[in-house]
């Protein structure tokens, strides 16, 4: 068990930029306001057609769509999703047209709305389906201890041990659709998603085998529940 915290030194010079950035006043991020956020959740912008409901693909309480591929955004920390709308908008999160057209037309005081009000919607999960024993066993490993062969450090060590992150850098998984999950991980694994601090998820998803990556997205999937993956 020497693997799972070697992460440790990565995340604390990020963290202690965190903390650091927020003692400056120039630098504190913008208050959300979520009512201002759920209008255009629900609604959209009314002077930019780009900006479509939200809530038309994340749901109005931002319980996402498993089937298409929405992810869930209830519960996310708003700095994790402002950070990510900005990296759409500049074009650093792969290639996606609609989000990416979505946020080069939001202002930066509409993201913070707007991620304030998913932010404070409750974590409601559906039933997470079957999963094999072995499945579950194999994604519950690699989540806890990582695989010392390949130098695979456990994803605990960075988003926490039922998923729940430690925001805004590392984003709660805990909860998250599993085709959604396993879609980015292909996507940090293939680099067409490639907005991650130093490369960390570049590089430990580049060592996953597909069946991997469905083990742990199946586990992270039924974790949020606080149940521990079982
Ligand atoms: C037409 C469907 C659609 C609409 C409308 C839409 N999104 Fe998305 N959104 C997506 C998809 C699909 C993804 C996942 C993209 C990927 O695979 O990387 C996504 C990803 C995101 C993410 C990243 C989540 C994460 O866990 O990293 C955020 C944040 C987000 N959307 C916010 C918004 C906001 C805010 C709005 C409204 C202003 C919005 N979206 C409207 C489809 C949509
Ligand atoms: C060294 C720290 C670290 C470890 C270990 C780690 N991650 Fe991550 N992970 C991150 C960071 C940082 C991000 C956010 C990247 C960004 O800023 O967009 C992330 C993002 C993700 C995302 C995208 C979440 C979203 O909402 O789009 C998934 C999925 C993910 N990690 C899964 C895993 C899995 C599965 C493991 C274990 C096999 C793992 N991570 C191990 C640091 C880590």
């Amino acid at each position: 068990m020497r693997i799972p915290f070697w992460a440790l030194p990565l995340a604390l010079p990020l963290l202690s930029g965190a903390a650091f950035a927020a003692e400056g006043t120039a630098t504190a991020p913008p208050q959300g306001d979520p009512t201002a956020g759920k209008e255009l959740a629900q609604q959209g912008h009314p002077d930019k057609s780009a900006v479509m409901p939200c809530q038309s693909c994340h749901g109005a309480q931002g319980q996402g769509n498993p089937q298409a591929g929405f992810p869930r955004l209830a519960g996310l920390s708003a700095g994790y999703m402002v950070a990510q709308l900005k990296d759409f908008g500049s074009g650093d999160r792969g290639n996606h047209p609609t989000m990416t057209r979505i946020a080069k037309a939001l202002s930066e005081q509409e993201m913070w709305d707007v991620s304030a009000y998913y932010a404070g919607q409750e974590v409601e999960l559906s039933s997470a389906g079957e999963v094999s024993e072995e499945l579950q066993q194999t994604g519950k490993r690699l989540a806890l201890r990582g695989r010392a062969g390949d130098a695979v450090p456990a994803c605990a060590a960075c988003h926490g041990p039922e998923g729940r992150g430690l925001p805004p850098q590392f984003p709660r998984i805990g909860g998250q659709h599993s085709a959604y999950l396993e879609k980015q991980l292909n996507d940090f694994a293939e680099g067409n998603r490639a907005n991650d601090a130093s490369a960390m998820m570049r590089d430990i998803a580049g060592k996953l085998s597909a069946e991997d990556m469905e083990a742990v997205a199946a586990y992270f999937r039924r974790a949020g529940d606080g149940q521990g993956g079982d």
